[in-house]
């Protein structure tokens, strides 16, 4: 789909071009420490650079006057703007809705929306767009209204980092805001198809794609699964807005954040239906909140979801990565809404979210990632046991510069090859340790043993997998070279232990290892 207002668009991507409105030149305008009290929404900083910027140079440069723009929020002079967009001009950014219209007798021009660069390193390479979006509170001076238009933020990132990025056929980002994870996953899917309950979002949406060169994207209107019905999908992104709200008069209902439902109904809803819209192989990632009851562990009701699922069974492996107090919560979203603390709003709006919590016997919410797979009845894997993984990882990532993508579907590739072979089989293979696994030894002061060691995973998720002797001894002599067989048989003899005993102890811990991308097959199928 191309936008009805290509013409203008390309301008105004030929004037960005030109001005080097790029995330590093902001950073160069106002430095790191300023682009971090931007984060927490403070502007100061920044603004003081600006004017710092202009006193010593004797003028504006195009960069700066979008960057007030755009970035802070602020009004800048007609003249000065002009100059910045010498091809879209002010009549061109007032069409694209970027800024109020402005008459000659006008001193100043103001924003009517956020636009910002953005950098990414994903699996695919580095790349940098500009993402149109709603003016945040920063900008308005004032919490922001219920059909706002989210830009990229935490949770963008953090599914964007999490997206598989193999190459698919379609692919379909449910919710899709301002299209940025439409347009990640249009780096690797032949087709896109993006649709949100706002006709506002999809209007942005198609405007970013646009802008930055995207033809493979389809925007489609409608709640949830409905604008897809009798489809599947490759993969399937969502970032939904999953956030816990009390369904209670005056409690405002952010588009960009909450579903409509009851509690954590809307993350359960796409958890059930997912696997419905994807074609065999097919992968649906998506972020969440899980309510933790009186009664049931978060985790725990998310596994009875998935058993619940009137759909087919899928794989299912499901991340949390945070769990806050009730009371942490309701303060995180109440501000996050743009209500300040200690003002009487922020106080009944606390009440209203502690009444829904106390009502259903809420007492900590949940967050992490759940990846779900159709079983595709071609593969070899098909016949194993569905792979059901619920875990709680809640430190620091490993270090992995271009997201967990690659790192997820390293795990899921470890998984089928192990689930897909016998322990015969399995004993009969060879192995490698991912380079980006170390061990760690500790040793009682004066002995020459170790008391523990740890298998530590510089990427990924950062495991720290304690081990003991015999399974730090196999692990230390998979080189590709010895099958696993071969080498418990040269451990039991060095143990001095019984060879089988020994073999069934070690299998189901290298099958784990090879689930978690610590050990790798040497051959791929
Ligand atoms: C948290 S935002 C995510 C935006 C973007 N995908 C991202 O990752 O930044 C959730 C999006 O879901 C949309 N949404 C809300 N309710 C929806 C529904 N019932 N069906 C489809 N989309 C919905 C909102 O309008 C919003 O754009």
């Amino acid at each position: 789909m191309t936008h009805p207002q290509r013409d203008l668009i390309a301008a105004l991507r030929s004037d960005l071009t030109a001005a080097g409105f790029t995330v590093s030149a902001l950073s160069g305008l106002w430095g790191q420490d300023a682009d971090a009290a931007l984060h927490r929404n403070q502007r100061v900083p920044a603004l003081r650079a600006l004017t710092q910027l202009r006193r010593t140079l004797g003028r504006s440069t195009p960069t700066a006057t979008l960057a007030e723009l755009f970035v802070l929020g602020l009004p800048v002079p007609p003249a000065l703007l002009a100059e910045a967009l010498p091809t879209l001009g002010l009549q061109g950014a007032s069409e694209l809705r970027l800024i109020s219209s402005v008459s000659e007798r006008d001193e100043s021009v103001r924003p009517t929306a956020d636009l910002r660069p953005y950098s990414f390193i994903d699996q695919l390479g580095v790349g940098s767009w500009w993402i149109v979006s709603d003016l945040g509170e920063l900008s308005l001076g004032h919490a922001v209204g219920e059909d706002h238009v989210l830009g990229v933020g935490g949770a963008s990132l953090t599914l964007s980092g999490l997206m598989i990025q193999r190459p698919v056929e379609a692919a379909l980002d449910l919710g899709t805001g301002c299209g940025i994870q439409a347009m990640h996953a249009a780096r690797h899917a032949r087709r896109v198809v993006a649709t949100d309950i706002s006709a506002r979002a999809l209007d942005i949406a198609a405007l970013n794609a646009e802008l930055n060169g995207f033809e493979n994207i389809e925007f489609r209107l409608g709640s949830l699964f409905e604008p897809v019905a009798d489809e599947t999908f490759d993969q399937i992104v969502s970032n939904p807005p999953f956030v816990i709200t009390p369904r209670a008069e005056g409690v405002p209902s952010y588009e960009y954040r909450d579903g409509g439902m009851v509690g954590d109904a809307l993350v359960q809803h796409v958890m059930r239906h997912a696997s419905d819209y994807l074609a065999p192989g097919g992968i649906a990632q998506s972020l969440g909140n899980w309510e933790y009851t009186h009664e049931k562990d978060g985790l725990d009701r998310v596994n009875g979801w998935l058993d619940d699922s009137p759909a087919l069974v899928v794989d299912a492996w499901v991340i949390e990565r945070d769990v806050q107090h009730i009371f942490e919560y309701a303060e995180t979203w109440i501000r996050d809404g743009g209500t300040t603390p200690a003002s009487p709003e922020f106080d009944r709006l606390y009440g209203a979210w502690l009444n829904d919590f106390e009502h259903r016997g809420v007492e900590r919410v949940g967050f992490g990632y759940v990846l779900l797979r159709r079983p595709d009845a071609a593969s070899s894997v098909a016949s194993a046991a569905p792979l059901r993984r619920l875990e709680q990882l809640h430190g620091p990532l490993g270090g992995s510069g271009s997201g967990l993508g690659a790192h997820l579907a390293e795990c899921l590739d470890g998984h089928d090859w192990q689930a897909s072979r016998s322990d015969a089989e399995l004993a009969s293979s060879t192995l490698v340790v991912a380079s980006d696994v170390t061990v760690e030894r500790h040793y009682w002061p004066g002995d020459d043993d170790p008391t523990a060691m740890i298998l530590r995973q510089g990427g990924g998720f950062g495991r720290q997998t304690p081990v003991d002797t015999g399974l730090a001894a196999l692990v230390g002599a998979c080189d590709g070279e010895l099958s696993v067989g071969a080498i418990c048989g040269a451990l039991a003899q060095l143990l001095s232990v019984d060879e089988r005993a020994l073999e069934a102890e070690l299998l189901p811990l290298v099958r784990s290892l090879l689930d978690d991308a610590i050990l790798l097959p040497t051959t791929a199928s």
